[in-house]
């Protein structure tokens, strides 16, 4: 069993910023990721880092414009944090040593994305989460921060009282993805989530095969309440083959949308008659998708992004690397015509519920970055806000986690919160089936000691490798690639009712056919068949929790459209807990 005082899991943005500052506040710290760190998603992030830098921007503003975007689902003291803190957190980058993109005077760049009223987005070229992750990475490295990369964490080590919120978590269970070894990582101080995105709940997605939405899923067995799981964010210039990223940056540099009959749709036909190109995503996906299902998209799927005009020197400067993407992947030359786009799943707003210092309602389990909800985005996030609420919430975590004192928290987690269960009856039976149902988390036992339930969570997760790899069964492929079609045909853009009941049918078909499961790589060695298999049960109720909120959110909001609700309710928030005891 590995010990450190404070174990961050998943080694992106979040966890990384929440490894360097929970080592600065004295604490033995370790990152426990599947991934090596510069493999992370947030190297895909392309767009920039909103930030109140210059004299006639505030943090006022940004907070006005976030509240705004969120369609006022956004909790203030989360929104407050995250544009306070934002300008000291990117001038701490470009210290580190940052390569942000430049005016000629010196000064970082910015430049205007959706929905903000200044241009407040500061960027290394297309390419900014790129170099933000190998920035912070070096520090990361400068400090001698233990990093155990390769090692698939698979479950929490928590008590399982029947109130989640007496809970404790103690650490976690890793499995080494290259010598096949199982093993304890207890947490003496606290065990912080940095896993990212779940976007391979869906099949068109900008998310890389790793976002399986492992933490969002440990969590939720483990008790805590999720929030918000309802609002995904569809990005609208995805590349139709692939659902590969094309930055809002394009659009923020004067990038223009146009339907199959060459008309600037969102002003000609009224969509976003103020903002155009720079509405808000929800807004832009909506529009681009009734003009293809209005017959006037481009081979029934996409609509085109033209940046020609934008000249090829100003495009090399500051959008070179979307000219390699819509070449390589879709073979299109940005330079001489317009780029194939259509909306893809890109982010999740909701997640593990925390307050603004990252504390979930479970003792010593902390979140931070895409995985959770503290809520900062409400209904719908803004372009560039995803990256400072990995720096300005990956720092507050791992600060508070290493005991530092960060003041009492306003937003309340758990019961305590302000909550009201759902209206809605859901005709369906829904969590694991076949489960014998008498432990209430995947964690150990009431009153053990530390050491005994980070020890019996290990001792279960071996248990289950060596399961998985001695029957026969099905295969992960089919039913991951159910789920995904499921989700995407029917938990898309545009939510009806009856097929969000037919979503959870069907998830509740794949959850039987999980039991089945098996493994037919029996390595121990880079066993990506194992480590998949394992990823599925995740993306499963990852998915069925956010379709159980897409059913009880009875209202249209931000990127949650209902056909048929299509007022806003004015509910504050909302959250479920796992909806069943667990194995
Ligand atoms: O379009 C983009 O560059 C993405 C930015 C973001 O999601 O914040």
């Amino acid at each position: 069993m590995y010990e450190h005082d404070v174990v961050v899991v998943g080694a992106g943005g979040a966890g990384l910023r929440a490894a360097i500052a929970a080592q600065e506040a004295g604490a033995d710290v370790a990152m426990v990721s599947k991934l090596h760190p510069v493999r992370s998603h947030t190297g895909a992030a392309e767009g920039g880092i909103n930030a109140a830098l210059r004299d006639a921007d505030s943090w006022e503003d940004h907070a006005y414009d976030t509240m705004k975007g969120s369609d006022y689902l956004g909790d203030a003291p989360a929104v407050e944090a995250l544009c306070r803190e934002s300008p000291e957190e990117v001038i701490r980058l470009e210290h580190w040593g940052m390569p942000f993109s430049r005016e000629d005077d010196g000064r970082v760049s910015q430049r205007p994305f959706g929905g903000l009223s200044f241009p407040r987005t500061t960027y290394a070229g297309a390419e900014t989460g790129h170099q933000m992750l190998h920035t912070m990475y070096e520090q990361v490295v400068k400090r001698g921060i233990t990093v155990y990369d390769e090692w698939h964490v698979m479950d929490l080590a928590v008590t399982d009282e029947d109130d989640p919120a007496e809970r404790t978590c103690h650490g976690v269970v890793g499995y080494d993805i290259q010598s096949g070894e199982v093993s304890g990582f207890r947490a003496n101080n606290g065990v912080i989530l940095a896993t990212g995105g779940m976007g391979q709940v869906f099949d068109h997605t900008t998310n890389a095969v790793a976002n399986t939405g492992d933490g969002v899923a440990m969590a939720y067995r483990a008790g805590v309440p999720m929030e918000d799981m309802e609002f995904i964010q569809f990005h609208p210039t995805t590349l139709p083959s692939t659902g590969v990223l094309i930055s809002e940056g394009v659009r923020g540099e004067g990038g223009i949308l146009y339907n199959e009959d060459g008309e600037r749709f969102l002003f000609e036909r009224g969509y976003a008659n103020n903002d155009g190109e720079l509405a808000s995503r929800d807004v832009v996906s909506r529009a681009e998708l009734t003009e293809v299902n209005e017959g006037r998209g481009i081979e029934d799927e996409y609509v085109h992004l033209d940046m020609r005009h934008l000249g090829e020197e100003r495009i090399l400067d500051r959008l070179e690397n979307i000219l390699h993407l819509a070449e390589d992947f879709e073979g299109a030359d940005g330079l001489t015509e317009p780029m194939p786009v259509k909306p893809g799943q890109h982010y999740a707003m909701g997640g593990i519920e925390t307050n603004e210092h990252g504390e979930t309602a479970i003792g010593g389990l902390y979140a931070a970055g895409e995985c959770a909800c503290a809520s900062v985005h409400g209904a719908n996030r803004l372009g560039g806000n995803a990256l400072p609420e990995l720096i300005v919430f990956g720092k507050r975590a791992g600060r508070h986690a290493a005991g530092e004192e960060l003041g009492e928290a306003k937003i309340e987690t758990g019961r305590s919160g302000d909550w009201q269960p759902a209206d809605y009856e859901f005709g369906i039976e829904v969590g694991e089936t076949g489960r014998p149902d008498t432990a209430a988390a995947d964690g150990g036992a009431v009153a053990a000691d530390a050491e005994s339930v980070v020890g019996a969570a290990a001792d279960r997760a071996q248990e289950r490798v060596e399961e998985l790899l001695s029957r026969d069964g099905r295969n992960h492929a089919e039913i991951r690639s159910k789920v995904q079609e499921t989700m995407t045909a029917n938990v898309n853009v545009f939510r009806e009712e009856g097929r969000l009941e037919k979503t959870l049918a069907d998830l509740r078909e794949t959850r039987e056919a999980y039991k089945d499961i098996a493994v037919s790589d029996p390595s121990r060695t880079f066993n990506t068949d194992l480590i998949h298999t394992i990823e599925t049960r995740n993306i499963l109720d990852v998915a069925e929790a956010l379709t159980m909120g897409a059913l009880a959110r009875e209202e249209f909001r931000g990127a949650h459209w209902r056909k048929e609700h299509q007022e806003r309710r004015g509910c504050a928030r909302a959250w479920h807990l796992a909806p069943r005891p667990l194995p």
